[in-house]
């Protein structure tokens, strides 16, 4: 090196998920790999994912058709990646280190142990790779080098390498190391970012409408959960779960992806029976109260939150006017409300948006700025709840560690 800079082929920014996969896949390709993370501790949302057990893929993704477990402005993008590194490739690694895992609801897979076991095993991997890891380790300017491609400036002096790639991950749980780093490099080197916003998120819910179901925090119960236009409509039947401040569970935070600033959600709490057709034939057979018999179709937590709203309810049941219950079948199947926001990156499991795949190659992952790549949740791809992430994050390293 004429000018100093310690030189390697590869430079990975970013040691989570897709970093660590990515140097330690091209590492064993025979790449001179450096991989650089600003924090202290060692890929921490894999340590904190899925309960501290990480969910670390889904069997259920359908490589011939991947994208339909994923949300981006090109949803077709993620295609490549993922029918190219199938959940089964990283299963095989997961069982060569030996590490015990089970399938828990909806294709999800889980360690038996903890997700550390995953952390060590992609570290392992960088170990047979030869990768150079610097953690903690902060990347200042980059730019280009006299000697040829990117110059990154570090406390440990500056590096050089033709080929740079961003895994710097998006926005959510600041508290643990995710900065913009990733968006701010794109836009340095005039790249579009598809303006990021908290996705597997709790909604939070205001004011006095709201009043009625504050008091339903802890209650848990599945749900089907729908939003979006006529033409772009998505639901999930799923469980919900009333937190202190709104809605929260796997059925609220899969929605919570879907869902834009305005829009209502509109839940159906008896899903699989016809809420009109039961209080019709209770109507014919029973003298309870409107209340009583709605607790024989939804929890009675909630149903005593309805019945304690509306005098009407109090009412024996074949007292009650086929319209009124006309209108309690539509609450009951078809409750519309609207969240005031979400609980935001605090508590946000991912980030939708980021890198714009229109300045991607889904091949490789290089943007259009030679020899620059980005992977992982740096880019706008989002998946669902259920080890999907994960996936994304290996299979865009992988796909990256093919080209480098
Ligand atoms: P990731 O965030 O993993 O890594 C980015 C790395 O870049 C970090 O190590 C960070 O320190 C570093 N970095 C950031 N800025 C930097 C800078 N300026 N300079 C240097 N380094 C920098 N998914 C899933 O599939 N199954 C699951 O069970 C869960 N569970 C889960 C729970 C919780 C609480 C959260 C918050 C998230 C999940 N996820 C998940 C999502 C999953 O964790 C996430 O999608 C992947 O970790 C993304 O991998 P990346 O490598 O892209 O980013």
């Amino acid at each position: 090196m004429s000018d100093g800079q310690k030189s390697f082929d590869a430079i990975v920014i970013g040691a989570g998920a897709a970093g660590l996969f990515c140097a330690a896949q091209a590492g064993q390709r025979g790449v001179k790999v450096l991989l650089v993370d600003h924090n202290e501790r060692i890929a921490e949302k894999i340590r904190i994912s899925g309960g501290g057990r990480a969910n670390f893929t889904n069997r259920d993704l359908d490589v011939r058709a991947p994208q339909r477990h994923f949300i981006g402005d090109n949803p077709h993008f993620c295609r490549s990646a993922l029918s190219r590194y199938a959940p089964q490739q990283f299963i095989d690694m997961v069982q060569r280190h030996g590490i015990a895992y089970h399938e828990k609801h909806k294709g999800q897979l889980f360690c038996d142990g903890s997700s550390q076991q995953i952390i060590d095993m992609l570290l392992a991997e960088c170990r047979a790779g030869g990768v150079e890891h610097w953690q903690p380790c902060s990347v200042g300017a980059i730019g280009w080098s006299d000697g040829g491609g990117y110059r990154v400036e570090t406390p440990r002096g500056a590096v050089r390498a033709p080929q740079l790639v961003i895994a710097t991950g998006g926005l959510s749980i600041p508290q643990i190391g995710a900065s913009d780093f990733g968006y701010r490099m794109a836009e340095q080197f005039g790249l579009r970012v598809v303006t990021p916003r908290p996705a597997l998120v709790p909604l939070t819910f205001g004011g006095e409408g709201w009043a009625p179901y504050a008091g339903l925090a802890g209650l848990s119960l599945p749900v089907q959960i729908e939003t979006g236009s006529k033409k772009e409509r998505m639901h999930f039947l799923e469980d919900l779960l009333f937190t202190h401040r709104g809605l929260s569970g796997p059925a609220v935070l899969q929605i919570s992806t879907y869902w834009r600033p305005g829009a209502p959600l509109t839940i159906d709490f008896a899903p699989g029976t016809d809420v009109a057709e039961a209080l019709g034939e209770a109507k014919r057979q029973s003298r309870k109260r409107i209340a009583n018999e709605l607790a024989a179709l939804v929890p009675s937590r909630l149903a005593d939150a309805w019945a304690g709203e509306d005098a009407a309810l109090q009412r024996p049941i074949n007292e009650a006017a086929d319209r009124a219950l006309a209108a309690l079948a539509e609450r009951i199947a078809r409750w519309q409300i609207t969240p005031s926001g979400t609980e935001g990156y605090k508590k946000a499991e991912v980030t939708a948006g980021g890198v714009d795949t229109r300045d991607l190659s889904s091949q490789t992952m290089e943007s259009k700025q030679p020899g620059l790549y980005f992977i992982g949740e740096v880019v706008d791809v989002t998946g669902w709840l259920g080890g999907y992430n994960f996936q994304w994050a290996w299979a865009s390293a992988h796909a990256c560690a093919e080209a480098l």
